[in-house]
């Protein structure tokens, strides 16, 4: 496929424009899988990616601060608190962080199964289990009341595990 498309490419100076008018398309340069996007959107989305990958650093950043300090013998409800309120807040907006054309075929490195745009209604609702859970754990962790965080905590993680069962790509 990438050869044939360099072939079409140094076909003619038409073709050239389309590929992006530049003549040193190089087989190293981004993204490594051949698309149809321009360097502009190419670039947007692989910030759309590199973004949406620190948000999910974020939740597991915050979901192991959590777990240490529960599991340290003596937990720091303020920390606790603010790691839960940073996962519900980084939550919010996650609708957005899949537009068309940013999973596997935008030639960039990502763990986003095209079952993400197959089954919209499916992704569409894993991610509210998912928000509504991580809001009730801030409000939870807020108030102070240990155990009822710790089920909390449990059912968060069990959307966390849910949508990735279903659409990142399974790495173990
Ligand atoms: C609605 C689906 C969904 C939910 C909910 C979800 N994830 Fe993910 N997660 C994904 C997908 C898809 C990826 C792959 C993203 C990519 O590579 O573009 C991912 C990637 C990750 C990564 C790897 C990030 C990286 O690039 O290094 C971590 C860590 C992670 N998720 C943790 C969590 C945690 C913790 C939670 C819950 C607090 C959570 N996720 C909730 C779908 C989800």
């Amino acid at each position: 496929m990438k050869k044939l498309m360099f072939g079409m490419c140094a076909a003619s100076a038409l073709m050239l424009a389309a590929c992006g008018g530049s003549e040193d398309v190089s087989e190293t340069d981004e993204p490594i899988v051949e698309s149809s996007l321009s360097a502009e959107e190419s670039a947007e989305m692989e910030a759309i990616i590199s973004a949406r990958q620190d948000g999910f650093k974020t939740f597991g950043r915050n979901m192991r601060a959590i777990n240490q300090s529960l599991q340290s013998g003596s937990p720091d409800a303020a920390v606790i608190a603010e790691a839960a309120a940073t996962i519900h807040e980084t939550s919010m907006g996650m609708e957005t962080w899949f537009p068309e054309g940013s999973g596997p075929e935008s030639g960039f490195e990502t763990e986003a199964l095209p079952a993400i745009w197959e089954n919209p209604e499916g992704f569409a609702e894993a991610v509210m289990n998912f928000q509504t859970a991580a809001a009730e754990l801030d409000t939870i962790a807020a108030s102070g009341d240990m155990e009822a965080f710790q089920t909390q905590l449990r059912a968060t993680g069990g959307t966390c595990g849910a949508c990735h069962d279903d659409f990142r790509v399974d790495d173990d």
